[in-house]
This record gives structure tokens, C-alpha cells and sequence, in this order.
């Protein structure tokens, strides 16, 4: 990947540049947790985003994204938002870098990226905590801390890309580090990393290649479910600042006075946020079945609780039990994507044959299998 970057940078702009990168990410578990102060369990992966980038001497970017092969040109203000939406991230990292008094300047850039797109694995916390990291680097002495630059990754998706996700991609796209998964307090941002190196098992991730249209409106809905439920119970807990925070016969008590619909949704939420600190804790006792059975719950949370689930990762999740896979769940943020599977070696190879079979047979397309090794995140190469 590097080397094609090089080739078109240098036929592109004449010159060379610094290499930065940065990576996607799987969550072992605590999904819908971070924008509601609980818990999540995140790692980055070997799958991510490459950038070379030179500063140009003017006040524009120039980009050119090697996937899409597009080129594209920008000014740093407010007005100069770009509509392809890959440019409006490096346009929105940009603005939020400004924003925060620092300093972005005119660059020469060509990226590339391997992080399957709509997969759930965040390649767009990739591609910004890929440029966020470049910025402070370039223009900043690296004076802006890795908290900062994955809250300006969160900010970009906010006010320039209509989500109003989390902090958990970014998270895990800036303190990724190898071979471990890092348990993130959304609340006190406290994070602990935990060695994942599960013996005897694989993690492996299965895309159904279901992508829904209006996945952001509904993500954003969910989240406006999750405040709501949160308001009823702060009119007699005013200790809860976030839904995390809600014990479940708290939620119980103003049953009558929400609409079903946002008390599933905490429902789900309080529970998950109790399994992350469960599921720590089986992995610190090397207590995979604890791990997997947890993950199936998650499953069926978010099926159907919080309804991010859809036909075709319902197919994939029963058929995991079926093979007697340790976990399964949908990972992310749902409406599509993949199920994160932690599976016994010896079944490995029968669970992905017969998942591509069984599914191809009822859906008419085959999924794709990843497998992941928890990687480093952002960095200059
Ligand atoms: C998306 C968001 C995250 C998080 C997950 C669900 O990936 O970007 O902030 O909410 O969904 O856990």
C-alpha cells in the first residue's frame, strides 16, 4: 500500500512527503455504551489507513484518495467544506483543529486504506485520527495530547458528517497499541489496557455486506432515546449524569412515563455496561466460555432491545451458536456489517465454511471473513 501511495504521490505533486498512519478497530465488547458515559473494550487492528503528507506552503489541501480515486481541493474556512464526504473528514479534522487554537496549513496528501468500508470497524475514525495525528505532528510540535485528537475525530463526525457518535473509534484509532484490548471509562476517560492474547481461540469477523441507508439518522435516534431515559431518571437520581450512571430499578420507575421504545433502549444500555466489567474480569481469570456467553447477550440486546440488528446478522449470530462458537455478536454500530466471533481453533475452520455456505444459500451473496490481529494505533511510519 505504501509503495502505490509513493508512486502517485510523487507523480501527483513531484515530491515526497512523511508517511502517518492509523487503524480501524473491533470492540470485544460495551456497544452504544460510550455515548452514555459506561464502559467499552476496544482495540485497533492491522487494518487502517495510510497517508503521505507534505506541507505545501499555501492555504489549500490537496488531496487524493487512491481507493476512490478521486482528487480533491479545499480551503481551510468555514466555507470552503468539501461535498465528497472522504474529504469533508480531512476538512472536518482540519476545522476542529483550528477551532481548538492550533495551527493547520495548507498540505499535499495521498492516502490509501485497507479497512473494509461499512463494516463496522470504523475506517472513518481511521482516516481521521490518520490526518489528526499528521496535523499536530506537522503544524503543532505535537502539543495536542492523543484525548485532544480523538476528541477532534468525534467532533468531525458531530459538525461535519451528521453522526453523533461516541468517543470509542477515535479512542481506540489513538491509543491502539499491539496486542491489546483497552478498557475506556466514557465517563472519567479513565482506560486501562488488558493483554488479549486468548490461547486456543481465534477472533474472527464475518460481514454480512448489509449496509443500511439511514444508519446515521437511526444511530442518532438511538442516542436521543438513551438522553431521554436519562432525564426521566435524573428528575429522582440527580446523580445521574449519564444513563450509565441509572441502576436498573431507576429505569424501572419511570416505565410509565417514557415512551416503550427509549426503555428498551436503557434497558439494553445498563445491562451492557455490566457486562464489560464481567467480561474483564472472566479474561482475567482466562474465562472464555464467561467471555462468549456474555457476548451472545450483547447479541441479543441489541436485537432486541435496541434494534440494531437486521435479518441477515440474526442468520449469522444463531448459526454461531449452532456451531458451538464460544461468542458471537453484531459489532459496532449495527444496522449491517460484521459479527465478531471468538472461536475454539479446532472449530475454526469448519465454523467460516460452513457461515459462507449456510449464508450464500439463503441470502444469494456470500459474506467476507476477516481475521484480526489487535494492532498499534495512530503513528508517523
Ligand atoms: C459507532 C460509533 C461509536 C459507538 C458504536 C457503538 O461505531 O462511532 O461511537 O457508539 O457505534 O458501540
Amino acid at each position: 500500500m505504501k509503495e502505490k501511495i509513493a508512486k502517485k504521490f510523487q507523480e501527483q505533486f513531484g515530491c515526497e512527503g512523511d508517511f502517518f498512519a492509523s487503524a480501524g478497530r473491533i470492540n470485544l465488547i460495551g456497544e452504544h455504551t460510550d455515548y452514555n458515559g459506561g464502559y467499552v473494550f476496544p482495540g485497533a487492528i492491522d487494518k487502517g489507513i495510510i497517508a503521505e503528507i507534505k506541507p505545501n506552503g499555501t492555504d489549500k489541501v490537496r488531496a487524493f484518495s487512491v481507493d476512490i480515486n478521486e482528487y480533491v481541493e479545499f480551503g481551510l474556512n468555514e466555507e470552503d467544506a468539501p461535498s465528497q464526504s472522504w474529504a469533508r473528514y480531512i476538512f472536518g479534522v482540519c476545522r476542529e483543529t483550528i477551532k481548538r487554537g492550533f495551527v493547520v496549513k495548507g498540505f499535499d496528501t495521498v492516502f490509501a486504506g485497507d479497512v473494509p468500508l461499512g463494516a463496522g470497524l470504523s475506517s472513518s475514525a481511521a482516516l481521521e485520527s490518520t490526518f489528526a495525528y499528521a496535523v499536530n505532528y506537522l503544524f503543532n510540535e505535537e502539543k495536542i495530547d492523543r484525548f485532544e485528537l480523538a476528541k477532534i475525530g468525534q467532533s468531525t463526525e458531530h459538525n461535519y458528517c451528521g453522526v453523533k457518535c461516541g468517543i470509542m473509534d477515535q479512542f481506540a484509532s489513538c491509543f491502539g497499541k499491539k496486542g491489546a484490548l483497552i478498557r475506556l471509562n466514557c465517563k472519567t476517560l479513565e482506560y486501562k489496557y488488558f493483554p488479549f492474547d486468548p490461547k486456543g481461540y481465534k477472533l474472527v469477523l464475518i460481514d454480512s455486506c448489509v449496509k443500511h441507508e439511514l444508519a446515521s439518522s437511526a444511530y442518532n435516534k438511538r442516542r436521543a432515546s438513551c438522553e431521554n431515559a436519562a432525564a426521566a431518571i435524573r428528575k429522582n437520581h440527580p446523580e445521574v449524569d449519564f444513563l450509565s450512571d441509572a441502576k436498573r430499578v431507576w429505569l424501572d420507575e419511570v416505565r410509565a412515563e417514557i415512551p416503550e421504545e427509549d426503555f428498551l433502549r436503557a434497558e439494553y444500555v445498563i445491562g451492557e455496561v455490566q457486562r464489560v466489567l464481567d467480561v474483564c474480569d472472566a479474561l482475567e481469570r482466562g474465562d472464555y466460555e464467561t467471555v462468549g456467553e456474555m457476548m451472545y447477550q450483547t447479541h441479543f440486546g441489541l436485537s432486541r432491545l435496541y434494534e440494531v440488528s437486521c435479518e441477515e446478522l440474526d442468520f449469522l449470530n444463531k448459526l454461531a451458536r449452532k456451531c458451538e462458537v464460544t461468542g458471537s455478536r453484531v459489532m459496532g454500530g449495527g444496522f449491517g456489517g460484521c459479527t465478531i466471533n471468538l472461536v475454539k481453533d479446532e472449530l475454526y475452520d469448519s465454523f467460516v465454511k460452513t457461515a459462507i455456505e449456510q449464508f450464500t444459500a439463503k441470502f444469494g451473496h456470500a459474506p467476507k471473513v476477516y481475521d484480526v490481529v489487535i494492532s498499534d494505533g495512530a503513528r508517523k511510519l
